[in-house]
């Protein structure tokens, strides 16, 4: 008992370790740069109002896990994170889930309007792919990130998925159908964080697709709970408003299996993704996250 214990302290001093180099990371990227009317200061009310920062975490993990060096995949995980950050800005406007509340504080178009709220989305979303080319690796690397980053964040992936997520709005949508949507709108972009950081490993193609088998089942069990926790938990400890997908008139992963139904889903998914750690040395890190993430309440 005492060893596992013992590799749960570690494990939690190890994310805070990662917390504060993403923290560092994303508080001074634009720091530098002028500020153009309000839009730099509405990016940063996004990006550093906290978050889970799951992404960049599983960016830096995924390195060690693939025998690289975390802080060469830093720049990797910071632009997920800012496309992350993009997509939550988007999805919070009134034409798509019309949110107010968001990581705590009330949502970017809030308090800077719909136009600024845009830009400072699209204005991340860019320059995530400047922030790739800023990791110290070889010009292979780099492009495999940025081919890497643009599939998972595009209309073959997240976007993709949120299109399909407001043409679902008002229908009840079969299990297939929600499996795509789910996959996409939200597995793209963390399968996408942990591909990033077997790249800056320089990982072989047989770790890379271990790894993305692990995140693709780890993204989808984390929004069948996301779409749970708007169920069951309350504003103040998600940061965002509960009961969003209803009022939408989403169908979700609850609408489908019940909340019973969508329990046993994530057991099964976070076991399938575990199961695909097989062949690395140290998934001890990865297995924990796994089960951590299966069981968040926020
Ligand atoms: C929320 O993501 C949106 C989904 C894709 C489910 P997170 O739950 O990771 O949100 P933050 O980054 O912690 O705010
Ligand atoms: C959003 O899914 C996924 C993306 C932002 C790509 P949700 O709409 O369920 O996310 P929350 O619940 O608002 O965080
Ligand atoms: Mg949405
Ligand atoms: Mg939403
Ligand atoms: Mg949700």
């Amino acid at each position: 008992m005492r060893a596992v214990d013992d590799m749960e302290k570690d494990f939690t001093e190890r994310v805070e370790q990662d917390l504060a180099l993403i923290e560092d990371y994303l508080s001074k990227a634009f720091a530098s740069e002028p500020r153009y009317a309000d839009l730099q200061e509405a990016m940063e009310y996004s990006l550093l109002a906290g978050g889970k920062r799951v992404r960049p975490v599983l960016t830096l993990e995924t390195c060690r896990l693939c025998g690289g060096d975390p802080m060469t995949a830093l720049p990797f995980a910071c632009a997920v994170e800012m496309v992350h950050t993009y997509s939550l800005i988007h999805d919070d406007l009134p034409a798509m889930d019309d949110d107010e509340l968001r990581r705590g504080r009330p949502t970017n178009h809030v308090v800077y309007g719909e136009a600024t709220a845009i830009l400072a989305g699209d204005a991340l979303l860019t320059a995530a792919f400047c922030h790739l080319t800023r990791a110290q690796l070889t010009a292979g690397q780099i492009a495999a990130a940025v081919a890497c980053l643009a599939q998972a964040a595009g209309s073959a992936g997240m976007v993709g998925g949120q299109a399909l997520d407001m043409a679902g709005e008002g229908r009840a949508l079969d299990r297939e159908e929600l499996e795509l949507l789910q996959s996409l709108k939200t597995g793209a972009l963390i399968c996408a964080a942990a591909e990033l950081g077997c790249i800056a490993a320089g990982g072989s193609g047989e770790q890379r697709k271990q790894v993305r088998i692990y995140a693709q089942a780890l993204g989808r069990a984390f929004q069948v709970r996301d779409d749970m926790l708007d169920v069951t938990s309350s504003e103040a400890a998600l940061g965002k408003p509960v009961g969003s997908d209803q009022v939408n008139e989403k169908s979700t992963f609850v609408t489908a299996l019940g909340l019973d139904g969508c329990a046993r889903l994530v057991d099964r998914l976070t076991q399938q993704g575990i199961e695909a750690l097989e062949s690395f040395q140290t998934p001890e890190f990865h297995i924990w996250l796994a089960n951590q993430l299966a069981r968040r309440d926020k």
